[in-house]
């Protein structure tokens, strides 16, 4: 299995231009040329308390996964990630997550790996990040959560790096999300990713931070 000791890291590391890296980077233990792939393309990883974690897009499937991920969040983190709260996930909102037009919208999630031999087992979902793109202004917007459990690993970093290259793919040119004034966790991530912040017009506890890809 491919340990990840600190994705973060290691997401910094691969998002700078190719001659910063180095030319030929000392082997590290954590840190492999070709990662290991689950079944469905995903990478794995492994978290600080060594749970096996595989990186991969939301799938059809993921629906239960992600109602009990989202029972799983705290009221409060609920509350940063949608700005209000919320207590159920609807089926039919569940569903809409999971069933993405990838012209869109993608969603990057953090996983337990399939279990080959036991297929019929649930996996747990512990972290999503989406962004959906809209065509007209190729802006897209995008939303983060990571459960308390897997927080302050790097897989906050490692998820929006992984959204600022899909939403670039997308041919957006900007990515942007509201955020609570007093979200200083996603504040703080986000100007270690070079986003300006600027004002919500109508919610004065709200910054906009936006990325021009
Ligand atoms: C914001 C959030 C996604 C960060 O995820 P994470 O996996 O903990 O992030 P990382 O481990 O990659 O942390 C990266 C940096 O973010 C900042 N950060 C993360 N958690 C922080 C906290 N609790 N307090 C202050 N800064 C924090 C730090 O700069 C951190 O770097 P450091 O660990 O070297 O100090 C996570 O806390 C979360 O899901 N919060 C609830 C939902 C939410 O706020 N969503 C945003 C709405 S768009």
């Amino acid at each position: 299995m491919n340990t990840v000791a600190n994705p973060r890291r290691l997401a910094e590391r691969w998002a700078l231009p190719r001659q910063a890296r180095g030319m030929r980077p000392p082997p590290r233990r954590s840190e492999r040329r070709t990662p290991r792939r689950d079944a469905d393309g995903g990478e794995r990883l492994t978290a600080r308390d060594g749970t096996p974690l595989v990186l991969r897009q939301i799938r059809a499937d993921d629906v239960e996964a992600l109602q009990r991920f989202f029972h799983r969040l705290t009221p409060e983190e609920v509350r940063l990630r949608f700005l209000h709260p919320l207590n159920e996930l609807p089926d039919a909102f569940a569903h809409q997550l999971c069933e993405l037009d990838p012209a869109l919208a993608f969603a990057w999630v953090l996983a337990a790996p399939d279990d080959p031999v036991r297929p019929d087992l649930p996996i747990e979902i512990h972290a999503v990040a989406r962004a959906h793109f809209d065509p007209v202004l190729a802006h897209a917007e995008y939303a983060i959560v990571v459960e308390g459990r897997f927080a302050r690993q790097g897989f906050g970093s490692l998820l929006m790096q992984r959204t600022i290259a899909s939403a670039r793919r997308l041919g957006a040119v900007e990515l942007w999300s509201d955020v609570l004034l007093e979200n200083s966790a996603m504040l703080d991530l986000c100007t270690r990713l070079g986003f300006h912040r600027g004002m919500s017009l109508n919610n004065p506890g709200v910054v906009r931070v936006s990325l021009a890809l």
